[in-house]
């Protein structure tokens, strides 16, 4: 599918991350604050020689509203926000895409508590389920609180406890198409 380019929100433009942005991406990826509830085994990043594999890698997800989006105030231009991801999630046991797709968000500390994550995520999904996707899950542990009000937020179901993404177990939420 053709991948969409640009979104719009009152407050926020959505693009896609660039090498313009290396260092923004490393500042933010390498703050245990933002990597913390992230992944099997959290860890910060350390090597700022990681993000052009990263950007090669979410390059590689974009498909249709799909992927990774750069989130900017006002322009592109304008202070990056953060990353809403859109994407297959794997399965535990096989790593394998499990047929679901996740959405997921990442915004730099100094950008928290102003509503930006719920605004640009709920583009995000609105995009999604106008391309067609029918649900949208999300997984946060269960410290992560701040993330669980994202999903609250977005009016996502709390399905409760799942080891079926990650090999982790997680608090599960999914909203469907409206
Ligand atoms: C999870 C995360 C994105 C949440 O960020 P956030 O800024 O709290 O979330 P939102 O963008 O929805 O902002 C909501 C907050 O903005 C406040 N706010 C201020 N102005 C606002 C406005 N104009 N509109 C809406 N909310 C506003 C809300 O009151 C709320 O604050 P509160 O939590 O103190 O009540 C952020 O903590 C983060 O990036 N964490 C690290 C990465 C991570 O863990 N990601 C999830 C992995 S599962």
């Amino acid at each position: 599918m053709a991948s969409l380019e640009i979104l719009r929100t009152d407050r926020l433009v959505l693009t896609r991350w660039t090498a313009e942005y290396e260092d923004f991406l490393f500042d933010m990826y390498s703050r245990w604050e933002v990597q913390q509830y992230m992944g099997r085994v959290p860890a910060v990043m350390t090597d700022p020689s990681a993000i052009p594999d990263l950007l090669k890698r979410w390059e590689s997800l974009r498909d249709g509203v799909q992927g990774v989006w750069a989130i900017f105030k006002d322009e592109p231009s304008a202070t990056p926000v953060g990353s809403i991801l859109l994407k297959s999630i794997p399965a535990s046991g096989t790593g394998e895409p499990s047929g679901d797709i996740e959405i997921g968000w990442h915004l730099h500390p100094d950008q928290w508590g102003h509503g930006y994550a719920t605004e640009a995520a709920s583009a995000v999904l609105a995009a999604g389920f106008s391309s067609g996707l029918d649900r949208v899950v999300a997984v946060t542990r269960t410290a992560n609180t701040a993330s669980q009000a994202v999903c609250a937020r977005l009016g996502m179901t709390h399905l409760g406890l799942s080891d079926e993404y990650y090999d982790v177990t997680c608090e599960l939420f999914e909203i469907l198409r409206p």
